[in-house]
């Protein structure tokens, strides 16, 4: 009777364990999408609030977690309390691989990705990276939201994506650690940092630099100990990440314009009423504004700011570039009629 009772309890315990292991195991997961929450209000009626995942690659102080921020506060207002946002900054849910893997399986709502990741993906991104293509932040967002920017945009869908707009960094500059580079002769046989995004590295190659395609946080450490001799980068990130204490010169090419993709989990967004979705799309646009106003103001800021660390700030004539013009436009129009639209419609 004894040993049957103690058998017993035993089992008891052994289930108790495997529970509270499959709780664990479910924490240790790394987030688990929209979460939603009823509760009541004064009145004392049920409400449910809806708690959305955003992941991206920057740290806090860039542009697009601002953006972000700027996102989360104005569904907040827009929904009266019921939508709140929760922002996994630098990275911290993996690389963009992993974003848009998590973005596809519903494990995160949204995310911040590069159009420059996604160009290896589906190459009609190419189409973004002409270089020399856009006078100002404005035309590129224009360009963004012309008919052959959303069928770009929609060349991301399939998979349980959905394209909900661009978000633009500051464009593009080229930073050297220790030479001041005034033409790609000045820049033959440099190894130059640039994103793993093909139409990037073309333009590089085709200026004779040799490509690394080292992710944002080696970077620095590359930098300081000489295994590269500068980078492809925004003004914005060269601040973020103190780029300035490794590096002596700042080019501001404007050479390449910089989006980010707004990506949404397509089943969870179409589950969404009608309003809801109205709410997340104008609070999306009320910080693409924002971001769009905001950054357009701190280009002469941040280029005080280098200059103020010690760097040598300064312009390279782009038409030093058109060879590298030449050879895009040819390649790229040639790859697909959305790419030659859109270079055709825009290129200033
Ligand atoms: C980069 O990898 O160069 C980068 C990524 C996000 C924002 C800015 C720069």
């Amino acid at each position: 009777m004894f040993l049957r009772k103690k058998i017993l309890s035993l089992g008891v315990f052994m289930t108790a364990m495997i529970l509270v292991l499959a709780a664990c195991g479910n924490n240790n997961s790394k987030t688990s999408g929209t979460n939603s929450t009823a509760s009541t209000d004064s009145k004392g009626s049920s409400v449910e609030t809806k708690t959305f995942k955003l992941a991206h690659i920057t740290p806090t102080d860039h542009l697009w977690h601002r953006a972000a921020e700027k996102f989360g506060e104005e569904l907040k207002t827009r929904s009266n309390g019921k939508m709140t946002l929760e922002i996994y900054p630098s990275s911290q849910l993996g690389t963009e691989a992993d974003m848009v893997q998590q973005i596809e399986s519903g494990s995160i709502d949204f995310g911040f990705i590069t159009a420059a990741y996604l160009s290896s993906r589906a190459p009609d991104f190419a189409a973004w990276f002409m270089p020399y293509g856009f006078n100002t932040l404005e035309d590129a967002y224009t360009a963004g939201a012309s008919d052959v920017g959303k069928k770009i945009l929609a060349s991301a869908e399939g998979t349980g994506l959905k394209g909900l707009g661009y978000l633009l960094g500051g464009q593009r500059v080229m930073i050297f650690k220790d030479k001041e580079a005034m033409s790609p002769d000045d820049m033959k046989g440099l190894k130059l940092r640039v994103t793993p995004s093909p139409p990037m590295q073309d333009f590089y190659k085709s200026a004779g630099v040799s490509p690394e395609g080292l992710p944002l946080p080696d970077v620095y450490a590359a930098l300081q100990t000489g295994v590269i001799d500068g980078m492809d980068m925004d003004l914005d990130a060269t601040i973020t990440n103190k780029f300035y204490e490794v590096a002596k010169y700042a080019a501001v090419t404007n050479h390449m314009v910089w989006p980010s993709v707004i990506l949404a989990n397509d089943k969870k967004f179409n589950s969404l009423s009608a309003e809801e979705q109205t709410i997340v799309k104008d609070s999306l646009q009320a910080a693409i504004d924002w971001a769009k106003t905001t950054r357009t103001a701190e280009e002469e800021v941040f280029k005080a700011e280098l200059e103020k660390n010690g760097m040598k700030v300064y312009e390279i004539s782009p038409d030093k570039f058109d060879k590298q013009i030449n050879e895009f436009d040819n390649k790229y129009k040639e790859q697909s009629p959305l790419v030659k639209e859109f270079i055709e419609t825009f290129r200033k």
